[in-house]
């Protein structure tokens, strides 16, 4: 089973895939996070992604190809949860060639308005070491700019200063958006209010997700 998770920058695609991955089991694949552990290793696909990333473009389909099916391998037959990927109709249509036909069963659309997103992402701060995110004000760390799961240091993403989330937020409406009308047509698009608690976007998405299996 494949299941996406898709919305713009700030939405709370990582939040919910984790508290999904933890409480119903699915592997979470967030290409994001990929991408992030090869540029802290120091990887050719990191440095490759890096000049894009801090700009806050997306990083070319054939790197992010390579990922997934990675990813994907490393699945190892657990349902999996997609996070950032896919980010344009055409990483859609490579999914769609990876998985077949029948092999998506679901994509949940977290929609709520921009000024919210901006809201979210600059009060976001991420662990710098294991990832792990918190936000200034509806989930702050409990010792204040240290992570509360492995105790380093949480700082501002990169990407999340404001000038380059403005490019975020347009390259997710050219470039992204788009694949909402792609999966509408193939009858596989559900949309959730992410303007809600995270508690109840949780709610929302499990019964749905449930009523999938
Ligand atoms: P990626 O890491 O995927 O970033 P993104 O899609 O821009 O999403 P974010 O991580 O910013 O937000 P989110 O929706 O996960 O929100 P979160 O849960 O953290 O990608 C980064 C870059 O990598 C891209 O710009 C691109 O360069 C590259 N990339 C990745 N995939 C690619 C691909 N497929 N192709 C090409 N390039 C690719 O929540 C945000 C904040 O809000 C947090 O602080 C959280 O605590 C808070 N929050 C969450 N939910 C709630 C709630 N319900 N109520 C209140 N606060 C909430």
């Amino acid at each position: 089973m494949i299941i996406i998770l898709t919305g713009a920058p700030g939405a709370g695609k990582g939040t919910q895939a984790d508290l999904l991955a933890d409480k119903l089991g699915f592997k979470k694949v967030s290409t994001g996070d990929a991408l992030r552990r090869h540029i802290k290793e120091g990887t050719a696909v990191g440095k490759r992604a890096q000049s894009y990333m801090s700009e806050g473009k997306l990083v070319p389909d054939e790197v992010l190809l390579g990922i997934l099916q990675s990813e994907l391998e490393s699945a190892q037959g657990k349902p999996v949860l997609l996070d950032g990927y896919p980010r344009n109709v055409a990483q859609a249509k490579a999914l769609q060639e990876i998985v077949g036909p029948q092999g998506i069963s679901g994509v949940f659309h977290l929609d709520l308005d921009k000024s919210l997103l901006v809201e979210r992402i600059s009060g976001r701060r991420t662990c710098i070491n294991c990832g792990a995110s918190y936000h200034l004000l509806t989930s702050p760390t409990k010792v204040e700019g240290f992570c509360d799961r492995c105790g380093s240091e949480v700082v501002q993403r990169p990407d999340d200063h404001e000038d380059k989330v403005r490019v975020r937020l347009e390259v997710y409406s050219k470039e992204t958006s788009p694949i909402l009308d792609f999966y509408k047509d193939l009858g596989l698009y559900h949309c959730i209010d992410g303007s809600q608690s995270t508690e109840k976007v949780y709610d929302s998405l499990a019964a749905q997700l449930r009523s999938l299996a």
